[in-house]
């Protein structure tokens, strides 16, 4: 019988993505995306953390947190630059990657697609050429040839509903059209790759020293807590009810049967989980989507609230309701993302604790939660935001790419120190641990 991974570890990692700490990628649809100005300040993610080179560093870095897994991403563009055509020195450095999460006992979590795409990809179309699905899946075989046999953890695609709200309605990602037709094309482009990526993915006949821990494959799901701004008014219950149906439920509706087990395809279902969303009807301005598609307002947060950099919420009630709902599905459930954009440093250790806090009352409710990533283990390139955010773990100075830890830094070492070993971890032992944390 094979062991079900599962049963053996609860995750506790950071995460990151490819374009947003590696640097020197040109050849991309971001990084076209950048030198066209449509980021904040007209940024660009030049070298960013230059991970390229720092990558032994860094995983030291989270090794030294106590982890056990490290998320992070392939850059498409760069270990497949033409159509067809393979670099070999980028499959080098990516093994390397994995010697080095190997040499540091993390598990490798890998995202095969977070939000790139090759330059050629795009501009033949992106997500809605012809062929995406065809480029997608030959990409997916060759990257199970090359490393398939050292991992475990898959996640197809970084928040498939964020990449087509962003691309083809909210103006905030590359192609940065506004389609309705179009944006629930890709939807639906994007389940078909996801799934039939899932069944290339378990298909695939491992060897070698994992061989006996079968694939887990899934996506990580972005999922706000909506509420409607005027909680009387009907149209913004309305909105609040449609948006909540579009954006949280219907991509993982369409990928996990709730009738039988037998048509899933998901093995777990990772939640990234930042904040809020409190939606109004009327045209009020909101720095988070300047063009909506309809005559709507979305917030982050409502006056008052402790907000990150960014302007979002504290709100871990958001992360217990979220995981309640998702309760139903009988599905594992890793928290692939959970982090807060921060340049003091002052609220962040509280964000971390008040969600996990929210992590181990979800499980003593029942919910199946197998893993929790902090987003992010470096500060790194926010997409349109620019550098200006700072999620890490570990503070980056820009200028001399020096990494320095933070206080949450240091309090989730605790943690993952503390709890690395259980399995599952107990939920009451883990609130005391936590509240035993903050009283210090
Ligand atoms: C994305 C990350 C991003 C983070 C913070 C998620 O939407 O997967 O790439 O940096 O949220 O905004």
């Amino acid at each position: 019988m094979k062991l079900n991974p599962f049963d053996t570890y609860f995750l506790w990692g950071a995460a990151t993505s490819a374009h947003q700490i590696d640097g020197h990628n040109t050849n991309n649809d971001w990084w076209q995306w950048e030198q066209a100005g449509k980021t904040r300040s007209a940024e660009s993610s030049g070298v960013a953390c230059d991970h390229k080179n720092k990558f032994k560093e860094d995983l030291l870095l989270a090794k030294n947190l106590n982890l056990n897994s490290y998320r992070f991403s392939l850059e498409w563009s760069r270990l497949e630059p033409s159509p067809g055509c393979w670099d070999e020195s980028e499959w080098q450095w990516l093994e390397q990657l994995l010697s080095e999460c190997e040499a540091n006992r993390l598990i490798p979590f890998v995202s095969i697609h977070h939000f790139t795409l090759p330059a050629w990809l795009s501009e033949s179309g992106g997500v809605l050429a012809t062929d995406f699905n065809f480029f997608y899946q030959r990409f997916v075989a060759q990257v199970l040839i090359r490393i398939g046999a050292r991992v475990t953890y898959w996640c197809t695609f970084n928040e498939p509903v964020v990449l087509a709200v962003g691309g083809y309605l909210g103006h905030f990602m590359p192609p940065g059209e506004t389609s309705w037709r179009k944006f629930i094309r890709v939807l639906q482009q994007l389940i078909i790759s996801h799934s039939q990526a899932y069944k290339q993915i378990h298909e695939y006949k491992r060897v070698g020293p994992w061989a006996h821990l079968p694939m887990q494959v899934g996506i990580a799901h972005n999922m706000l807590a909506f509420e409607p701004g005027r909680f009387w008014h009907p149209l913004d219950q309305a909105l609040t009810k449609v948006s909540d149906y579009i954006y949280n439920w219907y991509f993982l509706n369409s990928l996990i049967s709730k009738s039988s087990s037998q048509n899933s395809y998901l093995d777990f279902i990772g939640i990234n989980y930042y904040t809020r969303g409190i939606l109004s009807w009327g045209y009020e301005q909101s720095p988070h989507w300047p063009q909506p598609p309809l005559p709507m307002s979305l917030k982050f947060a409502r006056p008052g609230e402790i907000m990150s950099d960014l302007g979002w919420s504290f709100y871990p009630q958001g992360l217990k309701d979220i995981l309640l709902k998702l309760k139903k599905f009988n599905t594992p459930i890793i928290i692939t993302e959970n982090g807060w954009a921060e340049k003091q440093d002052l609220v962040r250790s509280r964000f971390l604790i008040e969600h996990l806090q929210a992590v181990a009352w979800a499980i003593e409710q029942g919910v199946k939660i197998h893993g929790y990533f902090h987003w992010a283990l470096l500060d790194n390139f926010e997409w349109g935001e620019g550098f200006m955010p700072r999620f890490g773990l570990y503070k980056v100075d820009y200028s001399s790419l020096e990494r320095s830890k933070t206080a949450a830094a240091e309090l989730y070492s605790r943690v993952a120190f503390s709890h690395a070993c259980q399995n599952p971890p107990d939920a009451a032992v883990l609130k005391a641990f936590l509240e035993n944390l903050t009283k210090r």
